[in-house]
């Protein structure tokens, strides 16, 4: 694993973009798994950037988010289908048809998750997959406790999740209760992982998860077995690193 430390966010994003940007020079068919949240914002915002100056080519990328709420539109402004293309497919030249998410619609729940893991499987699987980590150390919407053999599977909200969420939406009726997420087994098979992570109040799990036991009950923690992870973070976030 390696670690590579930013002064502060917007060090972290450039970093984190460029190493992005590397892998889609190098290899311009690449199959980019994307997070969403607040960590990545930034980094979109640098490779649209790039891509505006004429550095970056995404016309044959391929793109798999990690999440989707189910019950959401795509067109709902707080789908992550939405966001993805607010924040960064819409600034760029990526073909919206070699991009996905799950299906929040999907009628039949169970079918969904097989047909994303398929649809995975099909493009070749992962090559780069971008991660953050919320404050339990929970990645894509693996919370703690799940298994760590799961591949893309529905999952119940907790309520301190929906509490959080209700400032998104105009009642609590409105807050969607299940999410798709891709599984830790799904997200472990991706060849490379970029986890970028900011801020103090995230210094203590992200040690907890890059040195601590590798338990359940901090999902993040699992990265530590994945033989290509590089994480970005910045000073704040690595505050409990003895880095030289
Ligand atoms: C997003 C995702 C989540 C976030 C995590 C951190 O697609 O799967 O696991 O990466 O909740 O969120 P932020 O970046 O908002 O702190």
């Amino acid at each position: 694993m390696k670690i590579i430390q930013a002064a502060d966010y917007q060090g972290m994003c450039r970093k984190a973009a460029n190493i992005l940007s590397a892998q889609v020079i190098l290899f311009p068919n690449s199959v980019l798994g994307l997070a969403t949240g607040s960590t990545p914002l930034g980094v979109y915002q640098q490779l649209a950037e790039w891509y505006r100056k004429g550095d970056i080519d995404f016309s044959r990328v391929k793109t798999v988010n990690l999440d989707e709420y189910r019950g959401l539109a795509p067109t709902h402004e707080q789908s992550y289908r939405n966001y993805m293309n607010v924040n960064f497919f819409d600034k760029v030249n990526i073909v919206k048809e070699n991009t996905n998410t799950p299906d929040g619609l999907a009628t039949d729940t169970e079918a969904e998750c097989a047909r994303y893991e398929a649809l995975i499987s099909s493009l070749g699987g992962v090559d780069l997959q971008l991660l953050g980590i919320g404050h339990n150390g929970h990645i894509g919407f693996n919370e703690p406790d799940e298994a760590f053999d799961k591949i893309t599977h529905c999952v119940k909200l907790n309520q301190r999740t929906l509490e959080a969420n209700a400032r998104f939406f105009s009642s609590m009726d409105d807050v969607p209760k299940y999410a798709y997420s891709m599984g830790i087994k799904t997200i472990m098979q991706a060849r490379k992982i970029l986890l970028v992570v900011n801020g103090g109040d995230k210094a203590d799990i992200l040690h907890a998860a890059l040195t601590g036991p590798v338990t359940p009950r901090v999902p993040g923690s699992i990265l530590q077995l994945h033989p290509d992870v590089t994480v970005v973070a910045d000073e704040k976030a690595l505050a409990r690193f003895d880095l030289v």
